[in-house]
């Protein structure tokens, strides 16, 4: 029983990492294992596109990096935390960088090495963008949920956190009680 949460901002005190750490926070209390990274702290290399992930079978990602790390913390996981803050109106280069590796050991729909997983990683993601308004990028979240999905990924939740030019994630009081509320952030045994 483990949930984890990856911080895809180059900021490991800002915005995105503090509603990662509130999820967390909230979990840990219910007894369950949690375990986060920032992206800012590893070495992940871009994709290659060698596919010597695929070769002979397939044994995963030939890039002895640290995404290495990140593979294991996924195959252990029941839900991971997904944050980004938005950059030039999508994630940012690192929240890619990540995702694109994921092509070594989840072999996504579009790949003839696809094989449909038992169990999906429930995943929640956790968008914080300057501008306050939240349908600013809706077309853009709506999409990666998709595609998320397409990467066998149970998607649960897309957490979006506006305005944070002018008032920081943690100074948002409703946030902060949304959070602490919600449903899903008190996981219970029997929902993960
Ligand atoms: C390079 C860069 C690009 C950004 N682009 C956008 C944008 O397109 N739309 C937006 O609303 N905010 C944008 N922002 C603001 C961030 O999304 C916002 O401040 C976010 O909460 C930062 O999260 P962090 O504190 O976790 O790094 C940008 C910030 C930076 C540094």
């Amino acid at each position: 029983m483990k949930v984890i949460g990856f911080n895809a901002s180059p900021r490991k005190n800002g915005n995105t990492a503090w509603v990662i750490n509130k999820i967390l926070e909230n979990v840990h209390e219910k007894g369950i294992e949690i375990q986060s990274w920032n992206f800012s702290d590893l070495n992940i290399k871009p994709c290659q596109g060698c596919l010597g992930c695929h070769k002979d079978g397939g044994h995963g990602c030939v890039i002895n990096d640290d995404m290495q790390k990140l593979y294991r913390e996924l195959e252990s996981t029941e839900v991971l935390i997904l944050g980004t803050p938005v950059y030039m109106g999508q994630m940012t280069a690192q929240a890619k960088t990540f995702i694109d590796r994921l092509f070594a050991q989840i072999s996504p729909r579009f790949s003839p090495y696809y094989k449909e997983k038992k169990n999906k990683v429930k995943l929640i993601l956790v968008f914080t963008q300057g501008n306050p308004d939240p349908c600013k990028f809706q077309v853009y979240f709506e999409y990666l949920k998709q595609m998320f999905q397409l990467l066998e990924f149970d998607v649960k939740e897309i957490i979006v956190v506006t305005g944070t030019r002018t008032e920081a994630a943690n100074e948002q009081k409703e946030l902060q009680k949304k959070l602490e509320n919600m449903d899903l952030f008190t996981v219970r045994r029997d929902q993960i």
